[in-house]
């Protein structure tokens, strides 16, 4: 399909492979795996990231537990591979595709006789295949608010790269392309990991999208001067008041795009939605490794006895959100209210 061709993941021959997302640009590479312990590790260590993606590689890495166990015992298949599953759950914090992803697992259990593995992975597939549809669907109804001749900023990756396929804030960037909407996209460069000059800048460059990289502190005067018509954002978690955790500024882009008149959207699956938490200070923010910061390649940025805080997302309060797009359709300005008449509907 056009402009759909990109996979972080995906399962052959019994085996979970994973595209290196730490490696990007420079290299290719996949990684093969065959045990869930391995599988919770890529996730911490971001071989694979992005919340829909990390939720769908864990369900893969309950196929893996899975297999292994029912190997050495039948019987007691679903005991033993409790601990990998509470490994897989841990592997990062904030994004609630994971736990959701595992619930989903879990919930095939009762039903299953026999060998578990043919009913595990039709489920992971099946997850991973409607999450690919919801990006299409929200890339569609998020490309129809856009102007024609748009130019967009967007943050992180919410690509395919960070999804099943296609992308949230990149699959809504993708339709308007298609549509011919799309003049340029500028992309953070996303300080200290780098997801938006690595992997959104690589992503849009496969699909010959006008990409421009900026350092994340001259997204203000990028706003001011180059008449930006939307920031387009995916998400990590959405309370239930619409208050929304994703990749650290962005809720520094909420507050200049609200300064400048300029439009927040916010892409995001219900999968995303944690309607058990209030608001947004409630959402478990990961603090990842000072190293991050501290170095770039091979070189030293910060010297001896200075010390990094490095938390890997942010809240954006709701009010600064003008649209949430979900596969189920759009939210104007999202409150408790409008977002549980959208998950009950
Ligand atoms: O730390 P990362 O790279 O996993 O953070 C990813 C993000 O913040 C994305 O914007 C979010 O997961 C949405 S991905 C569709």
């Amino acid at each position: 399909m056009q402009y759909d061709t990109l996979r972080a993941m995906y399962w052959q021959e019994n085996q979970l492979y994973l595209l290196d997302q730490r490696k990007l640009p420079q290299e290719q590479t996949t990684i093969v795996y065959d045990n869930a312990p391995e599988v919770a590790k890529a996730i911490r260590e971001m071989v694979v990231r992005g919340a829909p993606a990390i939720g769908i590689t864990a369900a893969y890495g309950v196929v893996l537990a899975a297999q292994k166990a029912y190997a050495r015992n039948p019987d007691n298949w679903i005991l033993l591979i409790e601990t990998e599953m509470q490994q897989l759950a841990q592997s990062r914090p904030t994004a609630v595709n994971l736990v959701w992803a595992l619930r989903r697992m879990r919930a095939c259990f009762p039903s299953i006789t026999g060998d578990p593995v043919p009913k595990l992975l039709t489920e992971a597939q099946k997850i991973h295949r409607e999450d690919i549809e919801a990006n299409h669907r929200m890339g569609d109804y998020g490309a129809s608010l856009l102007p024609s001749l748009c130019r967009v900023l967007t943050h992180c990756n919410a690509g395919a790269l960070a999804t099943g396929g296609y992308g949230t804030a990149l699959g809504v960037i993708r339709s308007a392309f298609a549509a011919g909407k799309i003049m340029q996209v500028y992309a953070d460069e996303t300080r200290p990991w780098l997801q938006g000059a690595r992997l959104t800048a690589w992503e849009l460059r496969q699909d010959k999208i006008p990409v421009t990289v900026i350092v994340d502190s001259a997204a203000a005067v990028l706003m001011k001067q180059k008449s930006i018509n939307w920031v387009i954002v995916g998400a990590d978690r959405i309370a239930a008041n619409g208050d929304v955790a994703n990749k650290i500024g962005t809720y520094n882009l909420a507050i200049l795009a609200r300064t400048h008149g300029i439009k927040f959207m916010v892409v995001a699956p219900t999968s995303t939605l944690d309607l058990s938490i209030s608001d947004g200070s409630k959402i478990v923010i990961e603090e990842r490794p000072a190293e991050e910061v501290h170095t770039l390649g091979e070189q030293i940025m910060v010297p001896a006895g200075a010390s990094v805080w490095n938390p890997a997302f942010d809240v954006t309060p709701a009010e600064l959100v003008d649209v949430l797009v979900t596969e189920k359709g759009l939210l104007e300005h999202p409150t408790t209210a409008s977002l549980m008449a959208l998950i009950n509907n």
